[in-house]
């Protein structure tokens, strides 16, 4: 587990981009590597995020009363507060978004002390959301409450999106996509993304 904490010149925003599935073969974090080769080429300190690297339980308030925030959940922390975005690529479980995205969230949410400001992993913050699935609409009934549950928590969602359904045969051997409408609508939701976070930094 990476516990150093990005640093990045003005103009080279820190994007943390990351998959909702642990899955080796996942789709998601297919999409997710593709970002963040897009994300970089923008001209971003694009860092690709395995959440399988950052292992935890499932929130217990009894369990962080006892022993206090686990390991990987301060590591990761300390990974987000750093960082000016985010790219989320999420599967669609029944319509939602993953459970493991959903806990990620919830622990990195919590302060381990009272100096801490309130939510300081997520407090203006800017993300694009994403999915992939094998079905036609791409797993896109799941963004909507990724949405709301990230702009509760201080983060700036781009209006765009992106879902790319079909995904068993979305991918090239290389790990692109093989539609290049496709393709060109990634760049520009990354694009974005970059473009945001540095003005961002620059305020
Ligand atoms: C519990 C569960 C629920 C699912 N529900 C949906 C769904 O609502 N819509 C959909 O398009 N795919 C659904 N799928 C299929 C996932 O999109 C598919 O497993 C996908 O490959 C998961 O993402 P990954 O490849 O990144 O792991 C579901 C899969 C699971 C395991």
């Amino acid at each position: 587990m990476s516990e150093t904490t990005p640093s990045s010149s003005d103009d080279r925003p820190v994007i943390l981009v990351f998959a909702g599935s642990l899955r080796q073969g996942s789709f998601n974090r297919r999409l997710a590597a593709l970002a963040c080769q897009r994300a970089t080429a923008h001209g971003a300190d694009a860092q690709l995020l395995e959440l399988a690297d950052y292992p935890m339980p499932l929130y217990d308030g009894d369990l962080e009363e006892a022993e206090g925030l686990p390991d990987a959940v301060r590591a990761l922390k300390a990974r987000f507060v750093a960082c000016d975005g985010l790219f989320i690529a999420s599967p669609e479980y029944n319509g939602f978004f993953t459970p493991l995205l959903k806990n990620t969230v919830d622990w990195l949410s919590r302060r381990e002390s009272a100096d801490e400001p309130p939510l300081a992993a997520f407090a203006d913050k800017t993300a694009a959301l994403a999915a992939a699935s094998p079905g036609g609409l791409g797993g896109l009934r799941g963004l909507p409450h990724l949405r709301v549950l990230l702009s509760g928590i201080g983060v700036q969602v781009l209006p765009k999106q992106l879902a790319v359904g079909g995904a068993g045969d979305a991918f090239a051997d290389d790990g692109s996509l093989k539609d290049g409408d496709q393709a060109a609508a990634l760049d520009a939701l990354v694009g974005r993304l970059v473009d945001t976070c540095r003005k961002l930094r620059r305020d």
